[in-house]
């Protein structure tokens, strides 16, 4: 932990981060972005041990409340409870970053129901029980931050009809959210991650990943730490007049220009 490239800053002194997926990866690296600035956190995850680990880690590293709560997004019951136990708690939710997502890669003839049910209902209906459990509150305080994870992919990907539906899906909840918070000083944003690198992109084979880097105007890879970087950002106080955009973070890949 204590991974920050940047100068930290007092930011989010004062202000409860909620991030779902927050055990590893993307989810984990904003967790520790946040803390470095000040932030209390709440982290939900699936994956218990893992969660704990980063739950103590981040507490000890920085000194801030983390809690680090089992909560599956699918499932609205257990959203709420978690909503409602931060709320009861002397606490709010200033800032909802929706980062759960998982993939089942397939074409559209092998994906079964469970797949694309599994995908649609982690990344999407998770954002949308999570966004809703915070709204009314952040409505009630005049403030909120909602900050949700697209995908270069949204605008569409062979081979992922699940999760470009899923990341398409994001951005129109996104831009909704931002209409009907717009008056309450809740903003709703989404970040689109270009090839960030993760566990993932490391499992490839050096010809596939080589491929895929050859196509990014920058000729290299994403860190967690710039996707950190930008949620952040879009979740500060300074993002106030912002609201509504997809915000690629990907080395220029979406530009589409056919010469590089
Ligand atoms: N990594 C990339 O390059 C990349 C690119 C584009 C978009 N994204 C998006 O960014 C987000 C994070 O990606 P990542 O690479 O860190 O993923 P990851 O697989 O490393 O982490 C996702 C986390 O979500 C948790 N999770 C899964 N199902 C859950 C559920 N039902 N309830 C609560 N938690 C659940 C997992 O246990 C895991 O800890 C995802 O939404 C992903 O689609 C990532």
């Amino acid at each position: 932990m204590k991974t920050q490239k940047t100068p930290v800053t007092g930011r989010f002194d004062g202000r409860t981060v909620a991030i779902t997926g927050s055990a590893q990866g993307l989810g984990l690296a904003m967790a520790d972005r946040f803390a470095a600035e000040g932030a209390s956190l709440a982290l939900v995850d699936v994956n218990e041990t893992a969660l704990q680990k980063a739950a103590d880690e981040l507490r000890d590293a920085y000194g801030i409340p983390v809690s680090g709560t089992v909560v599956d997004v699918t499932d609205s019951s257990q959203v709420n409870a978690w909503i409602a136990g931060i709320e009861e708690s002397d606490s709010a939710v200033d800032v909802l970053v929706n980062n759960a997502g998982i993939i089942r890669d397939n074409r559209i003839e092998r994906i079964t129901d469970a797949d694309w049910d599994a995908v649609i209902d982690v990344s999407l209906k998770g954002a949308f029980y999570c966004s809703r459990a915070v709204f009314a509150g952040m409505r009630a305080r005049g403030y909120g931050r909602i900050v949700s994870f697209s995908s270069m992919s949204w605008r569409g990907n062979f081979g992922q009809s699940n999760y470009v539906a899923a990341k398409a899906g994001i951005v129109g909840l996104t831009r909704t959210l931002a209409l009907e918070g717009a008056r309450e000083g809740i903003t709703a944003n989404a970040i689109a991650p270009g090839l960030i690198e993760t566990p993932m992109l490391a499992s490839m084979n050096d010809a596939a990943r080589d491929l895929l880097i050859g196509k990014v105007p920058m000729k290299h890879t994403g860190d967690p730490s710039d996707i950190a970087e930008a949620a952040a950002f879009l979740a500060s106080e300074a993002a106030a007049f912002i609201t509504g955009v997809v915000l690629d973070v990907d080395g220029g890949i979406s530009i589409g220009s056919s010469i590089r």
